[in-house]
């Protein structure tokens, strides 16, 4: 439903008129609406997350959530979303975070259902980077999934956002808005979205950084097949987190980038000790794993080569069929939309490699 700019929180927007001027919501999460806003002073746009709920109908909501902004507001890393200011006025508690030109990960993979390996994997190293470095400041993340992943089209880098559920102890259950993304347990409410969730997020026990590997690896999982590992009512996802073993990459995409497969699979494992132990491990993995591509795939010297001597061959078949007589007309002619197809297939790939 397209909304007027004046009638998106009119409370908020009154009291910041002197700074930012809202102009559209870019999307509403399980958390709070996200508002695309010029920042009048500076002349650069902004996105601001505002938690819906005002302060008098749930005071320790809002304290929660600017607490655990400010935790964000602490995070400075390249692939990471900063947060630069975190307030309650007019109501409504908010933060104010640079507005990313780009696209949330998510909308990515349900346009193009999967995502080349090179890409992938680079993408993915950047966030195993955000996260370690958040780890070792005792920030979980709790939250990885597609959408709280921002590919910035300039640059082409990672960033993650949404910090907001992080919390620097191991409280798994906080008390959360339910969403359809959401569900609530007997002990309280689970917050984030079920198809990402540790096993140990969901059963509340200890968490701590490779839960946040395991979601990470649930993304993967999902660019790289173009499904979930666990799919069904939330009931069935939670049980399948839980419970049953995750499907093996290759076995649900059989033509999966084999070395970045195994990594997923890894990330995947319900016993956190068999997982990477930290974001760096992880990221060194898909390092390696992308190194391998090199020899195997459109980005290596050792194609090039290939390529360049398969072309030779084309070559020297054709000048064959060129010199053939006529006898062999019938072969040679079949012989030659082949040799001619597979010519300026070899050509084409030779100059898309070279470029
Ligand atoms: N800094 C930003 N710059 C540009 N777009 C953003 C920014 N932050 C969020 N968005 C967009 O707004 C959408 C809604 O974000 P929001 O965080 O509210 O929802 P979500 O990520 O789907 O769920 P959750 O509340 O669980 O994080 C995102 O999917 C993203 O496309
Ligand atoms: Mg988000």
């Amino acid at each position: 439903m397209f909304m007027h700019s004046h009638q998106i929180f009119p409370s908020l927007q009154q009291e910041l008129s002197d700074q930012y001027q809202f102009e559209r919501v870019l999307g509403n999460g399980g958390m709070g609406t996200v508002i695309l806003a010029r920042d009048v002073r500076l002349d650069r746009r902004v996105a601001i997350k505002v938690l819906p709920t005002t302060f008098e109908e749930d005071p320790g909501l809002h304290a929660r959530f600017l607490r655990e902004a400010r935790t964000a507001g602490r995070l400075s890393h390249p692939n990471i979303v900063p947060v630069f200011r975190a307030d309650e006025l007019g109501g409504h508690a908010f933060f104010a975070m640079p507005y990313i030109e780009g696209e949330d990960l998510g909308s990515i993979i349900q346009r193009e259902r999967t995502i080349p390996a090179p890409e992938l994997g680079r993408w993915l190293r950047e966030v195993a980077w955000a996260l370690a470095y958040a780890h070792a400041r005792g920030v979980v993340h709790r939250d990885i999934k597609p959408e709280n992943i921002m590919i910035e089209s300039g640059s082409g880098r990672a960033l993650v956002t949404d910090f907001g559920l992080a919390r620097n102890d191991d409280m798994a259950i906080i008390s959360h808005a339910a969403t359809d993304a959401c569900t609530r347990t007997a002990e309280g409410e689970i917050v984030g979205s079920v198809h990402y969730m540790s096993p140990e997020q969901i059963t509340a026990g200890v968490l701590d950084g490779r839960s946040d590997l395991y979601s990470l690896g649930v993304v993967g999982f999902q660019a790289m097949t173009g499904r979930l590992p666990f799919e069904g009512s939330v009931p069935a996802v939670l049980v399948g987190h839980i419970d049953r073993a995750a499907p093996k990459v290759q076995s649900c995409a059989a033509s999966a980038h084999p070395q970045l497969a195994a990594v997923m699979d890894r990330c995947l494992a319900k016993d956190p000790a068999e997982r990477y132990q930290t974001g760096e491990a992880l990221a060194d993995a898909l390092e390696k794993a992308m190194r391998l591509t090199g020899q195997n795939t459109f980005t290596g010297a050792p194609l090039q080569r290939q390529l360049r001597s398969a072309h030779r061959v084309v070559v020297k078949w054709r000048r064959w069929l060129n010199g053939t007589s006529g006898s062999q007309r019938k072969t040679r002619s079949i012989n030659e939309d082949r040799a001619g197809k597979f010519f300026r297939a070899s050509r084409s790939l030779l100059s898309a490699y070279q470029r």
